[in-house]
């Protein structure tokens, strides 16, 4: 199996890749784990890779070029492509077991207050490591690299993993950055407007509309 995973911190994975089963797993050519870090497909000339929000708020975003540039690099026939967000579905063992079936995954980290929306549109699913926000999706990644790994024939005894066990309440509305239109997708006009009474309502629709899709089960909790 191949294991591609994109970061702004690549630095983050030294210790995970270099020690325990994951460092044997590699040695023994059972797994090939690269580490690509986004600036190097950046164009800017600073290596930029995040831009503020259209229609304001705090923190900066993830470009959508950068990313989709070192996935249509790196992608193959057999590539199915992870982002890691709190609004993907909750991860299950089953989903470790069904991940470790696979010849090629590419693993998205996010990074800061978010990434543009668009980014959604790379990826094969969506994968949330629980509920609660991580500074990025780094440690996210390992979690779902670790625990895949193990699982991948041969890497640990087959005994030691059968009997393996199992504030708001409202999830993130949608956030895009520079190009107002990248491959025909647009940012929504009411974000460009400056209008910040619709911006808000635009994002608490967004948000209820989302965690409805999504999660209901938050919001019978609110
Ligand atoms: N990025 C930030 N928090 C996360 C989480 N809980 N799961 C996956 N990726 C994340």
């Amino acid at each position: 199996m191949k294991i591609d995973i994109l970061t702004i911190f690549p630095n983050m994975f030294t210790g995970f890749l270099s020690e325990s089963i994951i460092k044997r797993a590699i040695q023994e050519k059972y797994v090939d784990i690269q580490i690509h870090d986004i600036r190097k497909y950046s164009k800017d000339k600073h290596k930029k890779v995040d831009d503020y929000g259209f229609g304001g708020g705090k923190g900066m975003v993830l470009m959508p070029e950068p990313i989709f540039d070192a996935v249509n690099d790196l992608k193959t026939k057999d590539s199915k492509v992870i982002l890691m967000t709190p609004q993907g579905v909750p991860y299950k063992q089953a989903k470790a077991y069904e991940l470790a079936k696979e010849k090629h995954l590419i693993i998205i980290c996010g990074h800061y207050e978010g990434f543009d929306e668009r980014i959604r549109t790379l990826a094969d699913m969506e994968i949330s490591i629980g509920d609660y926000v991580l500074t990025g999706g780094e440690l996210a990644s390992m979690v779902i690299t670790d625990s895949v790994v193990r699982l991948i024939n041969g890497v640990i005894e087959e005994e030691s993993h059968v009997k393996d066990s199992f504030n708001n309440n409202l999830l993130d509305y949608p956030v895009y950055t520079k190009p107002t239109e990248f491959r025909g997708m647009k940012v929504p006009e009411v974000l460009l407007s400056g209008h910040h009474a619709n911006i808000e309502k635009f994002r608490t629709e967004e948000s209820i509309k989302r965690t409805k899709e999504r999660r209901p089960d938050l919001l019978e909790k609110r």
